[in-house]
């Protein structure tokens, strides 16, 4: 891996800015380019094979645009198609998945909470999750169908959102959760109306920050950590609309970005 290159992040949205905030943290001195595939969101209710091809394509883009490590910040896209990424492209894949070990490791009631998308459930990370905890803890499942639209329709803090989340959240109180698993990129931006919705005591588990430090150690290992901060460069590209983007990046970092349309990658 060369110190000069990037690191490609890519998600069906802005989903996978909850990843990227942590990743400019934990390693500020690493280039980025991110890439929003919001023309095709939500992947969470497309076919595994949709997901794989159009993982396949954007790595294609990210590499020519000078990526040597990529990040899949979907648990959706992870689930289906990194290891298939990982046999077709000679380059390091970093993905996210269900934060259930931390979870089941954590639980004291026994019962944990997973909020994810109908497909990331269907997903090989997520089944073997399942078959290494289900005998210790009891997971209760829930697609949060309807969400990633919302957020990536700006509507985060609105009464549409709260029914949705309401209703996928309140049975997995009454089954007695203390832990609740965000299973998909695009909820972090949810905690707050979240935490509001849930009693106290119940733990939200997100694992971007764990991403974030995998990320480093992986740079690590391959002699690629960039030290000096003061060269970074972020560029983000978006099969949708650039100024939705743009218009979410300054409401998350207070910064103004450059956003463009992402030509060359098919919508
Ligand atoms: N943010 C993604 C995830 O982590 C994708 C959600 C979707 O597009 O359905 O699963």
């Amino acid at each position: 891996m060369m110190k000069s290159a990037s690191i490609g992040v890519f998600d069906s949205g802005i989903g996978g800015l909850s990843v990227w905030n942590e990743l400019i943290r934990e390693i500020p001195g690493e280039s980025m380019i991110y890439l929003a595939d919001s023309a095709n969101a939500p992947y969470g209710t497309k076919s595994r094979s949709f997901i794989v091809n159009r993982s396949r394509a954007i790595t294609k883009f990210l590499i020519a645009q000078g990526c040597m490590l990529i990040v899949v910040a979907c648990n959706t896209a992870t689930g289906a198609a990194i290891s298939t990424l990982r046999k077709e492209f000679d380059i390091p894949f970093i993905g996210v998945e269900p934060a259930v070990k931390p979870a089941a490791l954590a639980s004291k009631t026994g019962h944990i909470g997973v909020l994810a998308t109908a497909q990331t459930f269907k997903g090989e990370h997520f089944k073997r999750s399942i078959k290494l905890y289900s005998h210790s803890v009891e997971l209760h499942e829930k697609a949060g169908t309807g969400l990633v639209e919302l957020i990536e329709g700006g509507m985060i803090d609105s009464p549409e959102t709260r029914e949705l989340l309401n209703g996928y959240l309140q049975p997995m109180v009454e089954k007695g959760i203390d832990q609740l698993v965000l299973g998909c990129t695009h909820y972090p931006f949810l905690i707050p109306i979240i935490r509001e919705i849930l009693p106290a005591g119940i733990t939200i588990i997100d694992p971007a920050p764990a991403v974030a430090r995998h990320t480093r150690k992986v740079l690590e290992e391959n002699h690629a950590l960039d030290s000096g901060s003061d060269d970074s460069e972020y560029r983000f590209y978006t099969t949708g609309d650039p100024l939705n983007l743009k218009h979410f990046l300054f409401q998350l970092t207070g910064e103004v970005y450059e956003v463009s349309s992402a030509t060359g990658l098919k919508p």
